[in-house]
């Protein structure tokens, strides 16, 4: 009998916080202000959420696509479109922080060695801070500088999971090795989520599953 009933319990509270990650993405979401520096922070009064990773993985366009709302943060071809900490308020419950791309972007260096220092300093030191949504493309996988944002947040014992973006690009067979190797490194850092998830903003792919886990952090 046991055998029977946990799985069935474990549907259901999986079906509970996707139902809840539903609802909190139903109710209200407006763009807050834009940070270029640190003393421009928002009250610590609400918990808050970033959306990390290499410039161009997707980060904004994820954002949009969990809120439903298809231009609340700005996307581009060009890496470097997002050059602040935009904060987003979801009915006051909870804020999602849209971050400027770390690595390559066509804007100078010592534009993106600033913005650089900014988000680190963020990341290492925002009490509210919950959880961070560490973005890699499922193109490449993880690079030298995402391991540094890796290592700054196990330092920082700042909670964050791994979402792998943009498979629709990929094929399966190629998706699942990505899959297990992410997991694979993944697993050697302490302040990892286990699971990594396989996201694609353009085809609404895992989207319920982020909200749920977004939905436990408010
Ligand atoms: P920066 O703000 O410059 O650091 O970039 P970002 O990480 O916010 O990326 P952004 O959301 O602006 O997306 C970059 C490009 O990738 C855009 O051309 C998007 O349309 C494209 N893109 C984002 N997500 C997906 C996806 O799931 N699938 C596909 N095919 N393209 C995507
Ligand atoms: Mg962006």
């Amino acid at each position: 009998m046991a055998k029977d009933i946990t799985p069935s319990l474990t549907a259901g509270a999986e079906d509970h916080a996707v139902e809840a990650g539903r609802k909190l993405f139903a109710g209200p979401c407006d763009f807050m202000l834009s940070v270029v520096n640190l003393d421009q922070l928002p009250a610590e009064t609400v918990g808050e959420v970033a959306f990390a990773g290499r410039s161009n993985v997707g980060k904004s366009s994820l954002i949009n696509a969990l809120t439903g709302r298809k231009t609340i943060a700005r996307t581009s071809n060009t890496p470097g479109r997002t050059q602040a900490l935009n904060f987003f308020d979801l009915g006051g419950q909870l804020r999602l922080v849209d971050m400027p791309g770390y690595g390559y972007a066509k804007v100078s260096k010592p534009v993106v060695e600033a913005w650089t220092k900014t988000l680190k300093a963020y990341l290492r030191g925002r009490v509210p801070l919950r959880r961070v949504c560490v973005l890699i493309d499922s193109r490449h996988g993880i690079k030298d500088n995402d391991e540094e944002i890796l290592k700054l947040l196990d330092e920082a014992a700042v909670p964050y999971q791994v979402i792998l973006t943009k498979i629709d690009k990929i094929k399966k067979g190629e998706l699942e090795r990505r899959v297990q190797e992410t997991t694979d490194r993944i697993i050697k850092h302490p302040a990892a989520h286990p699971v990594v998830i396989a996201s694609s903003a353009e085809k609404n792919i895992a989207l319920d599953e982020i909200r749920a886990g977004l939905a436990l952090m408010t």
